[in-house]
């Protein structure tokens, strides 16, 4: 069979570049960004450093470190139209405005026409900066509230929990929202990530790259899982029965959010970490009900489906993270990619830096012809 005529449906199993940004070992479970492995890095590092990594290539040292989180700090403050926005748009689907907002600030930048490599990698950091800003910014109007802009002595995770809530975060619960940020900054050649790079793949800009990637991003197979998923656990619960709400829910071949992964065919270990800071908050709240209840999913799941390799992916136990840190659900997409910006950023720049249009094929199985032309006065039926 001539090679253009195999398909490889939804590119499963092919390699479309190099990179050096980071590793998912499907098989070991293992996440590992620029060489460090995820456990380390979340146990001994802050979001900051580890965006700095996943764009440089290598960790900061202090001044460096510095210099990157006041840039940070200061994309954070939002121009005032992007503000009026998010506020006329307080009813709408948080993902959608955040997907126009951040096509809104390309429109606002004269650099986005026709940037060089060197303004490609200032949006980026802008937009690193930004998107924490504008999600908090979001939530906020969603409660009528007015915006704030970021504080200079808070993280990143510091600035996304003050700038929705209106208060300063103790050191407890800013450390649980950097984990979640490191935790979804990059993952392989997912879909959105490689929506971006197929995006900046065309000489786009890095608003357009980053406005395609939210969009897939918002899909229920991929980012917009961690929404359904904590409602999915929340109607189990109410059933009474959640093993058996699961299993009928399988037997009529519905997909359950928040398992199963392209490339892990083992525990996802985002999954297994976030699982003990759900633990810790559900206990927190008094609400140990819900966590056990997806420890019931959970166990029925892999008792089922564990042999065919579908365990519990990153966005599981990542809506019971955030509901903790008072965040909506219908916000918990929006804070994948706040997160996932850094990703983004990080791989298509890299792409760039030797690019080459993505351009793939498909095989044509519809009528080769040739078919006689009727004239539109001749067609009948
Ligand atoms: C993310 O790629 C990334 O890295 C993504 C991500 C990231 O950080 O960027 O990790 C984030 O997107 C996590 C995934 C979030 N999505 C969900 O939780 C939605 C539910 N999961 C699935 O729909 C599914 O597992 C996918 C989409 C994630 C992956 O699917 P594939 O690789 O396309 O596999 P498939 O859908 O073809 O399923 C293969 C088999 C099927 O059974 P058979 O037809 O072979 O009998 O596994 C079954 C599926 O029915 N299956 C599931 C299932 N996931 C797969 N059955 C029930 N529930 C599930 N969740």
């Amino acid at each position: 069979m001539p090679e253009e005529n195999i398909v490889h449906k939804g590119l499963e199993g092919v390699t479309v570049s190099e990179t050096k940004v980071g590793f998912v070992d499907g098989e070991a479970g293992r996440l590992v960004y620029r060489g460090y492995n995820i456990e380390d890095l979340v146990e001994n590092a802050t979001y900051e450093e580890v965006s700095f990594l996943l764009i440089n290539g290598y960790l900061p040292n202090k001044k460096e470190l510095d210099g990157y989180c006041s840039a940070l700090n200061r994309a954070g403050r939002l121009p005032a139209e992007i503000v009026d926005f998010i506020a006329a748009s307080a009813e709408a689907y948080p993902t959608s405005v955040l997907r126009t907002a951040i096509s809104y600030l390309g429109q606002m930048d004269d650099a986005s026409v026709k940037p060089d490599f060197s303004q490609q990698r200032e949006i980026a950091i802008g937009l690193i900066g930004k998107i924490p800003s504008l999600v908090a910014t979001i939530q906020r109007a969603r409660n009528g509230e007015k915006y704030i802009e970021p504080s200079p002595d808070l993280s990143v995770a510091g600035n996304i929990l003050y700038q929705s809530s209106g208060k300063k975060p103790d050191k407890k619960i800013g450390r649980v929202m950097d984990v979640c940020l490191m935790l979804h900054a990059d993952h392989g050649s997912n879909a959105s990530t490689f929506s971006s790079m197929v995006t900046i793949s065309t000489l786009s800009d890095m608003y357009s790259a980053v406005t395609a990637a939210v969009s897939t991003l918002k899909g229920p197979l991929h980012g917009g899982a961690n929404e359904m998923a904590l409602k999915m656990i929340k109607d189990a619960q109410r059933s009474g029965d959640a093993a058996a709400f699961i299993s009928d829910k399988l037997s009529k071949k519905e997909k359950i959010m928040g398992f199963g992964h392209r490339v892990y065919k083992v525990y996802d270990p985002r999954a297994r970490i976030l699982k003990n800071y759900a633990r810790e908050a559900t206990a927190s709240e008094g609400r140990e009900i819900l966590f056990k209840t997806a420890q019931i999913i959970e166990d029925t799941m892999i008792s089922k489906l564990g042999s065919k390799g579908i365990f519990p992916n990153v966005d599981f136990y990542s809506g019971m993270v955030y509901e903790s840190l008072g965040f909506r659900p219908e916000m918990f997409t929006s804070l994948f990619a706040a997160s996932r910006i850094t990703g983004w950023s990080a791989r298509s720049l890299e792409y760039l830096a030797d690019n080459k249009l993505f351009r793939p094929r498909s095989s044509y199985v519809g009528e080769r012809g040739p078919l006689t032309f009727v004239p539109l006065a001749k067609r009948t039926g």
